[in-house]
């Protein structure tokens, strides 16, 4: 009987020393495998005489049963210690850049981050996006914009036009991105609340005029809409786009064929150094036109003029970005040079959004 005790604390002394789970396995083989020292001393049972094998058969089983239970505690227990070991190595610290920001060549164009500067603030401001071809009618262009043939407007947009199609008319590179606000309202019925950034095209080339060009147009429709609006509108924007917490602004009177009345809107600045410090000061940089959606446009789309009012604007983007980002020459803007991205551009990573910060 002692000597199966003996065995027992052995064997605990060897389960106890493994330490990992193929240490285990060949002390378990050692002790309970087909020719372990217990499953051995089993086998003894049957030579006994009846008397001693009551007394040793328990005995053997409790020990078997003892070994057996000290085997799973301690593989249990090393399958522990091994997970928490790996988790340890394998660890990976979420906070840590993706990459070091030296390895980031790429680089956002500053167009394309005042745009996404310009959707995050409209759109929490509830506006959602709208699109139209760059490729147009004349009619979405200007005829449903209040701009009939042979009005006077039509000389200063300078317009791409395309060849005649089999029925004469003529498609056009849209001069501007107010035909979007056409598009829209014959869509779907009002209310309306949409902003629509996209490519213009001119036929102007010089150190301010590329024939290329960006816009972003914003229309509201809905019932009771005034120039109150349009101006809280706008403020809030400027705000917003300029990360100042207050602007100087004015709206001064203007045409457009297309609103009724018209603005174009001055914000206040001062130069300081080279740099300009927007929102004060005594200098005023315009910033784009506005007004209420003029009823003809409104009736080109089918929308009652008595029941609904709204207003609109349209900024060009390029001219914003120089403004904001204190960009020189708009015609390196497409360029393609890669060092004056590296030097203008913008982290992939950091994406505009009025919680995080529009360009840090
Ligand atoms: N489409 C005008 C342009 O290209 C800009 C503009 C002015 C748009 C007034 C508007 C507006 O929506 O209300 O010069």
């Amino acid at each position: 009987m002692s000597d199966y005790k003996a065995l027992e604390s052995e064997l605990l002394k060897e389960i106890e020393a493994a330490s990992d789970e193929a240490a285990l396995e060949a002390v378990r083989v050692g002790a309970l495998g087909k020719k372990g020292r217990v499953s051995e001393l089993m086998k003894g049972l049957g030579g006994m005489d009846p008397e001693a094998r009551k007394i040793a058969g328990p005995a053997l089983n409790a020990l078997k049963d003892a070994i057996s239970s000290a085997l799973d505690t301690r593989k249990n227990a090393v399958r522990q210690a091994a997970l928490a070991r790996r988790l340890m190595s394998e660890r990976a610290d979420v906070t840590l850049p993706v990459r070091a920001p030296g390895e980031l060549e790429g680089r956002i164009h500053p167009v394309s981050q005042v745009v996404d500067e310009i959707l995050s603030i409209f759109s929490g401001l509830g506006f959602s996006l709208a699109e139209g071809p760059d490729i147009e009618t004349d009619d979405h262009n200007f005829s449903a914009l209040n701009i009939p043939p042979e009005h006077p407007a039509r000389q200063m947009h300078d317009t791409f036009y395309l060849e005649p199609g089999a029925d004469g008319t003529r498609h056009l590179l849209r001069t501007h991105t107010s035909p979007v606000q056409v598009r829209t309202m014959r869509a779907g019925p009002p209310p309306h609340r949409v902003i629509a950034p996209g490519r213009t095209y001119r036929c102007d080339s010089d150190q301010t005029h590329t024939p290329m060009f960006h816009q972003v147009e914003a229309l509201v429709i809905d019932k009771g809409i005034h120039m109150g609006h349009l101006k809280w509108t706008i403020e809030a924007f400027a705000k917003a786009f300029f990360e100042v917490p207050n602007v100087k602004m004015r709206l001064r009177p203007s045409h457009f064929p297309f609103t009724e009345p018209s603005a174009e809107v001055d914000i206040g600045c001062r130069r300081s150094g080279g740099e300009i410090v927007f929102g004060e000061g005594d200098d005023w940089l315009e910033i784009m036109g506005c007004g209420m959606v003029h009823p003809n446009v409104l009736r080109a789309c089918n929308i009652d003029p008595d029941e609904w009012q709204g207003f609109a604007l349209g900024m060009g983007i390029d001219r914003i970005a120089m403004l904001k980002y204190g960009i020189p020459d708009l015609r390196a803007f497409f360029d393609s040079d890669l060092r004056w991205l590296k030097h203008y551009g913008f982290c992939m990573l950091d994406v505009p959004s009025a919680y995080g910060g529009l360009s840090r």
